[in-house]
């Protein structure tokens, strides 16, 4: 086992569910009311003030943008304790699918990511990443610029099911077309959904959850989280910097980015001592979105620990 400065704390990670479970209760109020910003604000504040409470310092490598446009948790701020023993890299994502949040759609979650400082990948001007998400017994034995139909045929084998079984998580976006009807071409099932790549790559990766891949090109903050987790549960992520704008294509040739090298989930996160917690905003395929009770709340929150290796799924009832 790594271990990073401060030394390795499993027990951190129940510290840090509050700070997703903050973020999720504050955006409650903004499900369904068409304003994905005042939304997102509410969970970053909440989120900023629950993690002056853990004992680390975490620098934020993959926050809510630069500093001029973030006036929280941007890029390079300092959170939680400074001094702390525990010097981390963070990522956050206070409101993991806006749009599905402001119209009160299912699927919206509250992200946070935490490793030791220096470990995380920092993407640079890249916004966007090809990745490819599968179960544990995969890792290692499909080459990600193999044929869309070779990767479902071979995962299918690895995973003892008929190809027609396998079931594929894809943004719906017209970037995805070719790869939609690859997939189709091949016999497996695609599953479709507007936004959220983290709970898609994160359930390709947890056995049996009813996905067995995530495949197309979604936000390369989304994928340095989803790294996160699934570096801890043993799947495998693999990811390719994929510019979709023009200024950002311009911006990842000038930083001498190489956009046709795929990382391994050990590149993108390199250690082992982590910390992933999400908590449901609005009820989705992994977990359940924050309910309002007579006394207060109750939340889910998935706590994935690296150090232990460890999935859980805590329940918590909030009195207020
Ligand atoms: P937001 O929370 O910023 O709305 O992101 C949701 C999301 O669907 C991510 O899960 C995904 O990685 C990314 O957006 C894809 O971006 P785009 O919608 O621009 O293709």
């Amino acid at each position: 086992m790594m271990t990073s400065a401060g030394g390795v704390k499993p027990e951190l990670i129940y510290g840090l569910r509050k700070v997703t479970e903050d973020a999720a209760r504050a955006a409650y109020v903004w499900i369904g009311r068409g304003d994905k910003e005042r939304g997102d604000g509410a969970a970053v504040d909440a989120m900023r003030s629950a993690l002056q409470e853990i004992e680390l310092e975490g620098l934020v490598v993959i926050g809510e943008g630069e500093k001029d446009e973030a006036p929280q948790l941007f890029n390079g701020e300092i959170v939680g304790q400074p001094g702390a023993a525990f010097k981390a890299d963070i990522a956050v994502d206070p409101v993991e699918g806006t749009s599905y949040l402001a119209k009160g759609q299912t699927n919206a979650l509250a992200v946070i990511a935490i490793a030791p400082r220096g470990t995380m990948m920092d993407p640079g001007p890249a916004f966007y990443m090809e990745k490819f998400a599968a179960p544990p017994e995969a890792r290692g034995k499909i080459d990600p610029n193999w044929t869309t139909k070779k990767k479902i045929e071979t995962l299918a084998d690895i995973l003892k099911k008929d190809v027609s079984e396998v079931a594929v998580y894809v943004l719906e976006k017209p970037r995805h077309r070719k790869l939609v009807q690859d997939i189709h071409d091949a016999g497996a099932r695609v599953l479709l959904y507007p936004a959220g790549d983290v709970a898609g790559a994160l359930l390709a990766a947890i056995p049996d959850s009813g996905v067995d891949a995530l495949m197309g090109t979604g936000g390369t903050p989304e994928g340095i989280m989803s790294a996160v987790a699934i570096r801890a549960l043993g799947g495998e992520f693999l990811a390719r910097l994929d510019p979709q704008l023009q200024t950002e294509a311009l911006a990842v040739k000038a930083a001498g980015l190489d956009t046709s090298r795929w990382y391994k989930v050990d590149e993108l996160v390199k250690s082992d001592d982590l910390y992933f917690c999400a908590t449901g905003i609005t009820t989705g395929l992994m977990l359940e979105g924050v309910e309002r009770t007579r006394q207060g709340f109750k939340l889910q929150t998935l706590m994935v620990t690296g150090s232990t290796s460890e999935r859980q799924v805590l329940t918590t009832y909030t009195q207020e």
